[in-house]
């Protein structure tokens, strides 16, 4: 008789995203005639830009012509994308070689599908409050995870665990909190994961949210990174992919786990993408490759300086009001603490009964998230404002 994986009762009954959409439809049935104002999910609203379009537009053409058309292309990406991934971070001096890039369909699933390639046994650490698809698909592998404590008092960068852990998530610029980890602080990370064998996986996608030159974009700016962790990186911020759906993973020939000679890990990845995903869209990878051209990336940087203004009125109108906000400087999310010691879901119920606008409660991303919410600066201009006017004027604190 078929049975369930029993690990998906450990999960909460519903993912946050999901919770969140379905309270503010309830709202929305109650109350038909207000309009909600988005600053929930980190979902993108500007369009795509010029060069990108075009881009894909040459993809869709291809496809209708007998001497242009492909079908099924490389399961690790299309070699002109992965040689145009190579260069991005040759331009920052991080020299890789192209069949260390693996392009996939989003940060998303790689951050989920990665702890397939780790033992059964494997101690998995994660921040507390995290990005909730670390936590979730290491307990539906049955992975033990241990937890690294994210607090106003360590500024939301974690400690190296205490005990020993074979692999680590790490998100920088962070989701949820917005806090952007140091070089010196990455560097903590790295001799742990040296000094243990420990994996890093790095997650990237908020890299070109960082304005600030000290701070580090990608965790090989950290020496040895390569031979201790794994790079997961998206357009979805970048680039408005979030529907689009284009990412990649790097996996450094030089990075070594128990057991295993430099070159195995790589293979390994290489292994599982060639058995489980038949590569990403190839229209899309067209897109993928004018968005790393030196045009594209111009007009992803303007994307990003509208995002990041829009931060900029969600962060002062917070502090306008006397709360403690974190992010929102190198980061496209704001971390409020909630007033009078309020409960994350009572304040986001709060900021929806009385403002209309729509959160993402701290305690969603995990217990050190109570207490807090987030506000998503993805949105249109218009509606940032029309957002904060109304916290400003309807929010009875
Ligand atoms: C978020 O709001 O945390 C993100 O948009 C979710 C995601 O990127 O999957």
């Amino acid at each position: 008789m078929a049975k369930i994986n029993q690990n998906y009762n450990k999960l909460p009954k519903t993912y946050l995203f999901s919770e969140i959409a379905r309270r503010a439809k309830t709202f929305s049935e109650k109350n038909p005639e207000v309009e909600l104002l988005k600053l929930g999910i980190g979902n993108t609203t500007l369009p795509l830009t010029p060069s990108v379009l075009e881009a894909l537009h040459r993809g869709v053409d291809k496809l209708a012509d007998v001497k242009t058309y492909t079908g099924y292309g490389d399961e690790q990406g299309n070699t002109s994308l992965r040689k145009a991934v190579a260069a991005w971070y040759s331009k920052r001096g991080i020299e890789l070689e192209p069949t260390e890039v693996f392009i996939s369909d989003g940060a998303k699933p790689d951050s989920a599908n990665i702890t397939s390639i780790f033992a059964d046994n494997s101690v998995i650490a994660i921040t507390d409050p995290v990005y909730p698809v670390y936590q979730d698909s290491n307990i539906v592998a049955g992975k033990k995870v241990v937890l690294m404590d994210c607090t106003k008092e360590n500024g939301f960068i974690p400690h190296v665990p205490k005990e020993k852990v074979d692999v680590i998530f790490l998100c920088s610029p962070n989701n949820p909190t917005g806090a952007v980890a140091t070089k010196a602080q990455l560097k903590t990370f790295v001799d742990y994961a040296i000094e243990n064998k420990a994996v890093i996986v790095f997650d990237a996608a908020y890299s070109e949210y960082i304005s600030d030159p000290e701070l580090p974009r990608s965790i090989y700016e950290i020496e040895n990174a390569n031979k201790c962790a794994v790079e997961i990186q998206s357009l979805s911020k970048m680039a408005g992919f979030t529907g689009v759906r284009i990412g990649w993973t790097i996996v450094p020939k030089d990075l070594v786990i128990e057991g295993t000679e430099p070159g195995e890990v790589n293979a390994l990845w290489n292994r599982r993408q060639t058995t489980m995903f038949n590569g990403a869209s190839n229209i899309v990878q067209e897109g993928a490759i004018a968005v790393l051209s030196e045009q594209g990336q111009k007009e992803s940087r303007e994307l990003i300086n509208y995002y990041m203004a829009n931060a900029k009125i969600i962060k002062e109108a917070m502090e306008d009001l006397g709360l403690k906000v974190f992010g929102g400087e190198n980061a496209p999310y704001i971390w409020v603490k909630t007033p009078s010691d309020l409960s994350s879901w009572d304040f986001f119920d709060k900021l929806l009964n009385e403002c209309h606008v729509i959160s993402t409660p701290g305690a969603g991303f995990g217990s050190k998230g109570e207490g807090y919410i987030r506000l998503s600066a993805f949105g249109q201009r218009e509606n940032i404002e029309k957002a904060v006017k109304s916290i400003k004027k309807n929010l009875k604190i």
